[in-house]
């Protein structure tokens, strides 16, 4: 393995299925269509060291010429090959053999043998990229016998990769050294390993990217103006051949700090003016940018509430500028109270989220789309899945998680996240069939609302690109599993390291581990679903009470007796905001499921959980298991020493190393604040410290 090229390694493939690679006919196309046959070209040259000579397609009978690879769409392959094109309604279809039938979605693509020459053809030019990284990684992996026919088009229309990088070089949550962009306040990049980079986010098939922190500081409130927009431009230039398009994160008071007008107010018309301008000059340098991202009344960040004006009003200003340029506004739905009194119990931060948007589903212009944190809290470990989901009916959406590990081990803890996000994709929001997170991305474009995911990356300067070498599966894993969420974190952790160290034993003992690294995360973490027992503002290592008594709205309020926040109609009533059947069986804790339980409850220590055991015993049992688990991990990665190199063995060790302290804090802090809250001692006698 060679840890810049990720999951886009050099090996000499096999090709058993005698697939005719040196040569490709390609159809004519755009500047996407153009960067596929490059791509192609590539890969090739890379798994199997063959230079493939490129032709153009002819029309009429190729039966004369010799065998090959045919690039191209499917309206010319129609002509070519007499293939039909049809809608296909079955998206989860991976491979297809009705021969007549082909997917019509944008992005799409089908992969087919026909007489003797492979087609790779896509609906677009983006989904003739898409077939080509996808022909490239089935090349890859190496399968024996012949080469499948494939037919694939993306669930997610919208596949979005934020930064929250800084014209200073720092990333925000970043664990994986300086930005990629930026350093010393001005754009520096090395244009090649951005385009590296676009290659790599394009092969899992992402098709959007901010590069800038939705914290908007001083130097990037004027990213929209003539200082920097040569500059973006160029970087939108290097995405362009990728099919990704760029999104710019801009200031809702940007009128002011920008425009030096006297108010940001959205209903003043003189605001209105300065944003249609503002806009109007940003799309003569970006005509296909794809809009603007914006964190507004959040953490501190300007926003409509100031002037007494909703979060539409605020949106929609934007999305009216936004209209002549076909952009879009990302509005993220992060608003809360961060001055909350920890005396006061009657405020929950959990429900903020909703009390907010949920009454204005339906006023959102039709060019904006919301940008909601999969969870009520902050990419915690564990958390329920945010209860607008599945509640919006008539307000655009995409789904935010977190790639970077913010809450989940910086990148020096092993945690594959994936694991998680399976488990959201498959959370039923019960607002009738077909309610499931994966089924309403999926499902009918005209009455489903969800329309995709954006998440906050996880590389930097690094040469690994992600700190931690394994961490590259999450990046790998989110692109997976957003374009397809029926894939499940097992299938995607086997292809990931089978792409990245080659089909074998150390791809296997790889899978495993990254595989158990989640639970293992888990359960030495904050348990059960309570959250928020980290350092406060770093974000590792546990601190229990760190948020206890600060601003946050981040409390577990943890006695001698019980731990957690009554949320159900008898306490703060969060679980109302759910779907009825949801709502009651999250309000009742004899049915909620266990990983959530102290999320929606307040509980005494002598709860009786499903194994028969007390609440105590199982925090104390899985934080014993969470250290046990790391343990073992590290002796599982000490077996690879001898086939792997030490660029990627030795720098991973250090992490494990570093794991397992962590887990150690994380296990004797948890415990010894229990017993000592309640003096009652672990069951099994295992060392608790005083
Ligand atoms: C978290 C994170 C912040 C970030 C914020 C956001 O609170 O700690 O650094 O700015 O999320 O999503 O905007």
């Amino acid at each position: 393995m060679n840890i810049y090229n990720c999951w886009l390694q050099e090996r000499i493939v096999k090709n058993t299925a005698g697939l005719p690679l040196e040569k490709v006919y390609a159809e004519k196309g755009g500047l996407i269509a153009k960067q596929a046959v490059e791509e192609y070209r590539r890969g090739v040259k890379r798994l199997t060291g063959i230079t493939p000579a490129v032709l153009p397609v002819k029309a009429g009978n190729n039966s004369k010429i010799a065998p090959g690879v045919f690039l191209g769409t499917y309206k010319g392959f129609e002509k070519i090959f007499q293939i039909t094109t049809n809608s296909f309604a079955d998206s989860s279809a991976d491979n297809f053999t009705d021969s007549s039938a082909v997917s019509s979605a944008e992005g799409g693509f089908y992969i087919k043998n026909k007489d003797g020459n492979l087609l790779i053809a896509g609906y677009d030019d983006c989904g003739l990229l898409y077939g080509v990284f996808r022909f490239l990684m089935q090349l890859a992996l190496d399968r024996d016998g012949p080469f499948p026919d494939i037919q694939e088009e993306p669930a997610s229309p919208l596949r979005i990769i934020n930064h929250w990088d800084s014209i200073t070089g720092l990333v925000g949550r970043g664990y994986a050294g300086r930005s990629l962009f930026f350093e010393n306040n001005r754009f520096d990049y090395n244009k090649e390993r951005i385009t590296d980079y676009a290659r790599l986010l394009a092969s899992v098939g992402i098709n959007r990217i901010s590069i800038s922190n939705v914290n908007v500081n001083n130097a990037e409130k004027l990213f929209i103006t003539k200082q920097y927009l040569g500059e973006l431009a160029k970087i939108a230039a290097i995405f362009r051949p990728f099919g990704i398009k760029l999104i710019l994160s801009v200031s809702f008071a940007a009128p002011m700090s920008v425009g030096k007008l006297p108010t940001a107010d959205p209903f003043n018309p003189s605001v209105i003016t300065w944003w249609k301008e503002q806009t109007d000059l940003v799309y003569s340098y970006i005509p296909d940018l794809a809009g603007f991202i914006v964190k507004a009344d959040s953490e501190g960040e300007p926003g409509p509430f100031q002037y007494n004006r909703t979060q539409a009003d605020g949106a929609n200003v934007l999305a009216r500028a936004l209209v002549p340029h076909n952009g879009t506004v990302f509005w993220r739905c992060f608003v809360y109270n961060c001055q909350q009194d920890w005396r006061d119990h009657s405020q929950d931060r959990a429900r903020a989220a909703y009390d907010h948007f949920m009454p204005l589903d339906g006023s959102f212009d039709d060019n904006v789309i919301l940008q909601i944190k999969f969870g009520p809290y902050d990419f915690q470990v564990r958390e329920p899945v945010a209860p607008l989901f599945g509640a919006l009916k008539k307000t655009r959406h995409i789904m935010e998680l977190q790639i970077t590990q913010e809450y989940t081990g910086h990148q020096i803890d092993l945690c594959y996240l994936p694991w998680i996000w399976q488990d959201i994709i498959k959370f039923d929001t019960a607002y009738g069939p077909d309610s499931r997170i994966m089924d309403l991305v999926c499902g009918n474009k005209d009455t489903s609302k969800l329309e995709g995911f954006a998440s906050v990356v996880n590389t930097g300067r690094d040469r690994n690109w992600t700190g931690h070498t394994l961490a590259q599966a999450n990046l790998f894993g989110y692109g997976r599993i957003i374009w397809n969420p029926a894939l499940n974190a097992e299938e995607i952790a086997r292809q990931w390291s089978d792409l990245s160290f080659g089909p074998g034993p150390a791809a296997d003992t790889v899978t495993d581990l990254l595989l158990r690294s989640y639970p293992a995360f888990e359960k030495y973490n904050a348990p059960f679903g309570i959250c928020f027992m980290v350092t406060p503002g770093l974000h590792y290592g546990p601190n229990i009470e760190g948020y206890e008594f600060d601003r946050w709205g981040t409390y577990h309020r943890a006695d001698a007796h019980a731990i957690g926040i009554d949320r159900t109609p008898s306490g703060t009533d969060y679980t109302d905001q759910y779907a009825p059947q949801n709502a009651a069986v999250f309000a009742d804790p004899a049915r909620c499921p266990e990983n959530v339980i102290l999320f929606f409850h307040r509980l005494r220590y002598d709860f009786i959980m499903k194994n028969g055991q007390t609440l105590l015993q199982n925090i104390y049992d899985t934080h014993f298991e969470g250290y046990d688990e790391v343990e073992a991990m590290l002796e599982k990665w000490k077996s690879l020493k001898s086939s792997l190199k030490e660029e990627v063995y030795k720098p991973v060790l250090a992490r494990f190393e570093r794991q397992l302290k962590n887990a150690r804090e994380w296990r004797d802090q948890v415990n010894t604040y229990f017993w000592r809250k309640t003096g009652i001692p672990d069951k099994r006698g295992r060392m608790i410290y005083d």
